[in-house]
């Protein structure tokens, strides 16, 4: 397979991942690709590996451009497999290559996980000299991982971004601009929601260690790289990272035999009425991880299940254990259920919510049996109380 030139003597050699479907738990539904680049000075440098699997396609896209035994450098962004696993295999084939990785979480990651392979640690604001180019090397602690790292070059002025601004995203395409926009602007906010959304504070302090640079060019870690909608990401990402909601609702559910469906059809009407558009999630057929990537934009979220055997439906129990592990900000949250005895669901997401700081903007909305049309008014009114 070929190498993508970037620009002159930088090249794109990672792997294209069409069939993978879950991602720890996240679907990405559009597959995903692992990026590695290679630059090509008197030091040949290699950023970062692949996924275990794919490390043949990363090596025959740089044979195609280079022998793989005159790499001197392999830079280690990131301690994560889907871009460290190809680093013994390509130790293998790049027997001199120093691998440089963050001091110090980088260097315990990689040495726990893969044993003695002849790392170099570097600090933060530590350059590396490479001939006619410099990289610097900027850490990003807990963006995502305690090890998290990336890598600027002043004189290409490319950032090499590893995990942020990417997303998971299969395309024969390298680049934003040769992508049909809004699809890459969906996945990337999906990226930052299921991978990011815990860390904003720290992803706050990335950009303002990455604001004074000179950026032409982001190069990411999965998917497309930003050439021409720089400072779209870059606004995108300073909104995300300050938790802003619009005004918008999530009314996300599952229902046993209709009346909690009734009831959710209800609330998102009633929304729609006050002039809030609603996104409407049956979890019976949406994933979580396209959910939260709703909620944590959306000003309003209201969250519903009957009671089953004294507890909420188990796909709603998932998802608030995974919204919980995001610590979503700044939603007007509240509960709603059906039940025909018992009717605990109801109180028992409202304890989820407050467990995550969405103190609930409304009592509980609970119904017994079948809605009738005067309580689905009052549910009408409720909801619009909120909206104001
Ligand atoms: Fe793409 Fe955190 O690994």
């Amino acid at each position: 397979m070929q190498a993508v030139k970037f620009k002159e003597d930088i090249y794109w050699v990672g792997a294209i991942d069409w069939s993978v479907r879950n991602f720890h738990g996240y679907e990405t539904s559009r597959g995903s690709t692992y990026n590695a680049y290679l630059i090509l000075d008197d030091k040949i440098t290699l950023i970062d590996t692949v996924k275990h699997g794919f490390e043949e396609e990363l090596l025959s896209r740089i044979s195609s451009v280079v022998n793989p035994a005159d790499i001197d450098y392999i830079i280690s962004s990131h301690v994560e497999p889907d871009h460290s696993g190809g680093l013994p295999f390509m130790r293998q084939h790049s027997p001199k290559a120093e691998i440089i990785t963050s001091s110090p979480q980088g260097l315990k990651g990689l040495t726990a996980r893969y044993g003695e392979l002849n790392y170099k640690a570097v600090k933060s604001g530590e350059t590396l000299n490479l001939g006619r180019r410099n990289l610097s090397f900027v850490t990003t602690p807990m963006l995502h991982w305690p090890d998290s790292m990336v890598t600027y070059c002043p004189e290409e002025k490319i950032l090499f971004s590893n995990d942020a601004f990417g997303q998971h995203l299969a395309t024969t395409e390298r680049f934003d601009d040769e992508n049909d926009l809004p699809t890459v602007m969906r996945e990337a906010k999906k990226y930052y929601a299921n991978i990011l959304m815990l860390f904003g504070q720290q992803a706050q302090k990335a950009m303002q260690a990455l604001g004074g640079l000179d950026i032409e060019l982001i190069a990411t870690g999965h998917g497309v790289s930003w050439r021409s909608h720089i400072s779209d990401i870059l606004a995108a990402y300073e909104r995300w990272s300050k938790y802003e909601v619009e005004d918008k609702a999530v009314v996300v559910f599952d229902s046993m035999w209709h009346s909690t469906e009734i009831m959710a059809r209800t609330i998102a009407d009633a929304f729609r009425q006050k002039g809030i558009p609603a996104r409407y999630f049956d979890l019976k057929s949406n994933h979580i991880s396209d959910v939260v990537t709703e909620i944590f934009t959306s000003r309003y979220l209201a969250v519903g299940s009957p009671t089953l055997n004294n507890q909420m439906m188990p796909t709603v129990a998932s998802l608030l254990c995974y919204l919980k592990g995001l610590a979503p900000k700044n939603q007007k949250a509240f509960a709603f259920g059906s039940y025909g005895w018992g009717g605990q669901s109801v109180g028992l997401i409202e304890n989820e919510l407050n467990a995550m700081g969405l103190t609930p903007a409304l009592p509980g909305q609970k119904i017994a049996n079948l809605p009738t049309a005067e309580q689905l008014a009052a549910l009408t009114d409720s909801v619009q109380s909120l909206v104001g």
